[in-house]
């Protein structure tokens, strides 16, 4: 009762007896405009579906790699249990919540719990990061499609490391091959968009996650066995903290909400579908225990790769595709399994990508009053031109640099390392202080008490002033 009465002064008192009278005084439920998931497992393949894709298998060896490796791995994790975790709990309950697209819910929450509209930043901030990513996220996507075909002709057998070397540079160098391929990839996820189907793809996650885990292990066994295995061990698991600087820890940080797909409303929009039963904490731990796992074993796959063969760990965005070429064209069954390989990844690609256009889509529909078809081809139209940009990073625009390099460095700088913290620094402050803890502790499971206390002082301290320590220390604040 009493933080009952703490939450109506502190909210708008309008709306909220307003809302009592209408709801009979507990927790109004809303519903979706768009349908809700089938079942819970449903709900786990699509949050799975949309964290695990390029962020685990292409950025997180090459991130690893490029800031020194076994540090950046243990901040990494660190920021993905006390940071991304919660943050995701919170994303999806206020999705849950709101039941609308993430600008809508926000402002919806916002004004239901403390009488401010202007809370539907957090859903534009995440709009921008939408827009951003997806459009370098579509080119990486072509590549890897690309890889399909060359694996499937057999491209990788009979190879060693400088023929591979230069069958990536050449491949990136080329604009209309690169631009070819990211224009393919937008279309079938726009199309999927605007035909609404995102719910269906909830049965193809299910075969093609364990699959490609299995295509992974694979690899890994080929990774044991290639000589440099103790060195990868030691590179990935034995930390360096002399080396670590403020960029450093920040690039950990954004990384781990890229990975998990928090801080811009991509598993608040995907929340809003969830039907009211389902556990969001268990949800969420399966999500991200999954999430880190398949990043780990890419880890584990591509560094004795890297140093058998006297490769450059701190290669960037070419290394997965220099190094489990050379893989598969040593394996018995390497045309298969390279084939099979780049499909997988393509489609776990896929399904990032739409969660990607799902929260502005959402928006459009639901704002402008446009179809699922109008709003996913312009949404999709807009993200391609920006995508031309990152498809010119790689040729024409390669020596263009400004701020932190090429136009895909900024995009990736400015969504990863800075919108996503952001976005995710207002949510779970939302979560944990505005919103008042009846309505929160009614969202997120309130039979298992003690998991309910650790969300919420991970929310409320933790979190948040990790990120803003972050932030400040990126900075040199603390210099
Ligand atoms: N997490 C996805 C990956 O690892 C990419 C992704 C999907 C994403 N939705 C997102 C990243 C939302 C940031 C925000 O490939």
């Amino acid at each position: 009762m009493f933080v009952r009465l703490i939450c109506l002064t502190l909210g708008n008192f309008r709306t909220v007896t307003k809302r009592m009278a209408n709801s009979g005084a507990t927790n109004s439920r809303r519903s979706s405009l768009h349908g809700n998931w089938s079942s819970k497992l449903a709900f786990i393949l699509a949050v799975t579906g949309a964290a695990v894709g390029l962020g685990n298998i292409w950025k997180f060896p090459y991130m690893v790699g490029v800031n020194g490796g076994g540090a950046f791995v243990v901040i990494y994790l660190v920021c993905v249990f006390a940071i991304g975790l919660p943050i995701m709990m919170s994303e999806i309950m206020l999705g849950r919540r709101g039941r609308r697209n993430p600008i809508a819910t926000m402002r919806i929450l916002g004004e239901e719990e403390a009488g401010q509209r202007r809370w539907a930043l957090v859903g534009i901030v995440g709009v921008v990061a939408g827009f951003l990513i997806l459009s370098f996220y579509s080119v990486i996507a072509g590549w890897t499609v690309a890889y399909v075909f060359k694996a499937a002709t057999n491209a990788f057998a009979n190879t060693d490391v400088t023929t591979i070397s230069e069958m990536f540079d050449t491949f990136v160098g080329n604009p209309f091959v690169i631009g070819f391929w990211h224009t393919a990839f937008m279309t079938v996820t726009v199309t999927l968009v605007a035909l609404g189907v995102e719910r269906g793809l909830e049965k193809a996650v299910r075969i093609m996650m364990p699959a490609l885990l299995a295509l992974l292990l694979i690899l890994l066994g080929y990774a044991v066995n290639s000589g440099g295995f103790a060195q990868a061990l030691k590179f990935l698991f034995e930390p360096d903290f002399s080396k670590v600087n403020g960029e450093i820890v920040l690039s950990a940080m954004g990384h781990a909400f890229f990975t998990l797909s928090v801080g811009m409303g991509s598993v608040m929009a995907y929340g809003a579908y969830l039907p009211q039963e389902a556990s969001i904490a268990q949800t969420s731990i399966a999500v991200v225990i999954a999430d880190t796992l398949i990043a780990i074993l890419a880890g584990l796959v591509v560094f004795p790769i890297v140093f058998a063969n006297g490769l450059n760990p701190a290669e960037g965005p070419g290394l997965v595709f220099q190094t489990l070429p050379l893989a598969f064209g040593q394996l018995a069954g390497g045309g298969l399994f390279g084939t099979l390989f780049f499909l997988l990844l393509s489609f776990a690609a896929l399904t990032s990508a739409i969660s990607l256009m799902e929260p502005t889509v959402a928006w459009v529909i639901e704002s402008y009053r446009l179809s699922r078809r109008a709003a996913a081809f312009v949404v999709g139209f807009i993200i391609w031109a920006l995508g031309i940009l990152t498809v010119l990073s790689f040729s024409t625009l390669k020596n263009a640099t400004i701020f932190k390099g090429t136009f895909f460095d900024n995009f990736d700088y400015l969504a990863s390392n800075i919108l996503l913290p952001l976005g995710g620094l207002l949510i779970t402050v939302f979560a944990g202080w505005v919103m008042c803890s009846n309505s929160s502790s009614d969202e997120l499971d309130p039979a298992a008490g003690y998991i309910y206390k650790a969300w919420r002082l991970l929310a409320r301290f933790v979190a948040p002033v990790a990120v803003l320590i972050v932030f400040l220390n990126a900075i040199g604040v603390f210099e």
